[in-house]
């Protein structure tokens, strides 16, 4: 550890005494400012006129010792040659596996430790295929990690990692359909997954929303997402775990809602049946779907003759030229 000289100040004296050697430039970059119980420790340049500095200082009517101290160095900035795209959630990181088509794993593994040296366990992400959408995830460094909490908009939410479908890049797309919608709507959340539009809804407007969803992990997920956001929640989320064509066969339920959320974007355009007995009319119908060409969509849905579309607008980068969409539909 190398010695140098610090101005050592009761821990009162501390920020004060910071500002005013920042503004002097009086400060040495190269270490770290550190603290005992009692005391601050601010590591200067050696060049420094002492009596220069006792005048500054006393102006101010600091009280201070010149000792020579251990400061611990900064740490250059690590700037990686290359850095992967990624996703942290909470002290996790999923990375794509298609990463290592431009990096070795050592390296990924470093550099993703080095710009994040807080986290816990790092992943691969094989491409989402089942029905449930589920993330193929292996561990390549750290512990295994069942449960992650992430935020968005200061809402929490907890994920059980490879058991539900999650996606950090839609809380955008979350909280712009909770911004559009109004008190006393009853929507419904067709593919809720683990809750992120129903408890973005809910923060922002006393409305009621079903969220439903067939994977019994993301139900669980609700239903915890819901606890633990109740602080925040001003109108009330009904979860649910049935398959969506089953709606068709829930009577009481029809006719019922302001508004459907249908965020399945592969198969979406099957479960027109569920819209039409669900959505009063009038109502709106934000449809999700996966396509390299939205014309084609959109010719789709000018053939559902019982709705008017509204417009439609890119959500996510899927893969090279395919993009998710959302169509707003108005039914009749
Ligand atoms: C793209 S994810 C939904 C993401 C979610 N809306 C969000 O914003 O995070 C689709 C979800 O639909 C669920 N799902 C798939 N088929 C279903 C079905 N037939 N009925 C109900 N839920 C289904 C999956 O389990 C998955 O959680």
């Amino acid at each position: 550890m190398t010695t140098v000289t610090c101005i050592k100040v009761e821990k009162r004296f501390g920020e004060k005494t910071i500002r005013i050697l920042k503004n002097r430039k009086m400060i040495n970059p190269e270490y770290r400012v550190y603290s005992d119980r009692e005391y601050v420790y601010i590591p200067i340049i050696e060049e420094i006129n002492k009596e220069e500095l006792t005048s500054i200082l006393s102006e101010h009517n600091i009280e201070f010792q010149l000792v020579l101290c251990n400061p611990p160095r900064k740490e250059k900035k690590f700037l990686p040659q290359y850095t992967p795209s990624y996703d942290l959630l909470g002290d996790v990181i999923i990375v794509r596996r298609n990463v290592l088509e431009n990096i070795g794993l050592n390296e990924l593994i470093d550099t993703l430790r080095r710009l994040n040296p807080k986290i816990r366990a790092i992943y691969l992400k094989n491409e989402t295929v089942d029905s449930y959408r589920l993330p193929k995830l292996e561990l390549i460094w750290g512990e295994p990690v069942e449960e992650v909490i992430v935020k968005e908009y200061g809402l929490k939410f907890k994920i059980l990692l490879g058991k539900v479908y999650y996606n950090k890049r839609l809380s955008e797309e979350h909280r712009r359909i909770a911004e559009s919608c109004r008190d006393q709507e009853i929507i419904m959340d067709l593919f809720s997954g683990i809750g992120g539009f129903a408890i973005h809804i809910v923060s922002l407007r006393n409305s009621i929303v079903f969220a439903n969803d067939l994977n019994p992990y993301a139900y669980q997920c609700i239903l915890d997402n819901i606890s633990l956001n109740k602080k925040s929640l001003k109108g009330t989320i009904i979860p649910m775990k049935i398959h969506a064509l089953y709606f068709t066969e829930l009577k009481p339920l029809h006719g019922l809602f302001d508004r459907v959320i249908a965020n399945l974007p592969h198969n979406s355009l099957d479960f027109k049946n569920v819209y039409d007995v669900l959505l009063k009319n009038k109502g709106t119908l934000h449809l999700y779907v996966v396509s390299k060409n939205p014309d084609e969509i959109v010719s789709i849905l000018r053939k559902w003759d019982n709705y008017v579309l509204v417009g439609y607008k890119k959500v996510l980068d899927y893969a090279p030229y395919t993009f998710i969409y959302r169509f707003d539909l108005f039914k009749k």
